[in-house]
């Protein structure tokens, strides 16, 4: 496996690969490996001939009072991760490559963003949505490897690809969760240990909400407010919000319908945590 730090050599390596044929994968990533990841780096292995992660925290999609600095960072760990999952490179560019001093061009999408995260998170999406279009360009993949864990992220990543014609195909894989229900993020590592067991109320408020819809709940009224109750049991859990919005258009929805989502993003002491599930009506 290769590590490759500059735009221009992975370029080169893209297109020998191109030259021989052969399909690519992208796995985009800011580092700090976990078993979701790992379960995107599985899902490219399958169907791609070649599969490329890059690693780049991106200062873009961060706002100037998050955790760019302190967002954890560990390349060598991280290559480890990405061989013993049968990655053929990681792309770990530099800030400076990526945005060189003249950069000036974005990549701002209108509705989509402004809801959920995008509400709490000013330009976030705006950052996604830029270096995530670099990566495509740089590396051209077939296919690009999403979780379904930012369930706001996919769907923008879909919408972009659609409207602006990228030769894509974006695949969704579903939320990889530790044994006890907390869903695997970076920012787990951010936890104390008593915070690590505050944080167990996201995945129990989001099992209470899949049960109260598979028996029968449409309100979406009724269940934000149980939802809702079940993160308010918690001393050390603030609501940033919880919502139910169409899972394509990311619009709030008063009636659980086809492919409804409810998301939530919850502050469990400084650290802000999300999960969602998404409700498929069967035909
Ligand atoms: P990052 O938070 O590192 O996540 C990289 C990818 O891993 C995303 O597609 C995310 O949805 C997925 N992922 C994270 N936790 C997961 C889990 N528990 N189960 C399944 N998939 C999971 O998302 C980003 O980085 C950045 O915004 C990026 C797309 C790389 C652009 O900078």
């Amino acid at each position: 496996m290769q590590l490759i730090e500059t735009v221009a050599a992975m370029k080169a390596q893209v297109a020998a690969w191109k030259a021989e044929g052969l399909t690519i994968g992208l796995v985009p990533t800011m580092g700090s490996l976990h078993a979701g990841h790992e379960s995107l780096m599985d899902a490219a292995r399958a169907v791609c001939d070649r599969v490329v992660v890059s690693v780049f925290v991106n200062p873009l999609q961060f706002g100037p009072d998050e955790d760019y600095e302190a967002y954890p960072r560990d390349i060598e760990r991280d290559g480890a991760t990405c061989a013993a999952h049968g990655a053929d490179a990681v792309f770990h560019p530099t800030p400076e490559d990526m945005y060189g001093p003249a950069h000036n061009t974005y990549v701002v999408m209108e509705t989509l963003t402004d809801a959920l995260c995008g509400a709490s998170r000013p330009g976030h999406f705006r950052g996604v949505c830029t270096v995530v279009t670099k990566l495509f360009n740089i590396v051209r993949p077939d296919k690009a490897f999403f979780g379904q864990k930012d369930a706001q992220q996919l769907a923008i990543i879909k919408r972009m690809v659609a409207d602006l014609n990228m030769n894509v195909t974006v695949v969704g894989c579903p939320i990889v969760r530790e044994a006890d229900g907390l869903a695997k993020s970076s920012r787990n590592a951010y936890l104390t240990a008593e915070e690590r067991e505050a944080a167990l109320v996201l995945s129990r408020a989001i099992r209470a909400g899949e049960a109260a819809v598979a028996a029968g709940e449409r309100d979406t009224a009724a269940l934000k407010e149980l939802m809702a109750a079940v993160i308010g049991e918690e001393p050390l859990a603030r609501i940033d919000y919880i919502e139910v919005v169409d899972g394509l258009t990311m619009q709030p929805v008063e009636t659980v319908g086809a492919s409804a989502l409810a998301a939530m993003a919850v502050y469990i002491g400084r650290t802000r945590l999300i999960d969602n599930f998404l409700y498929e009506e069967e035909a």
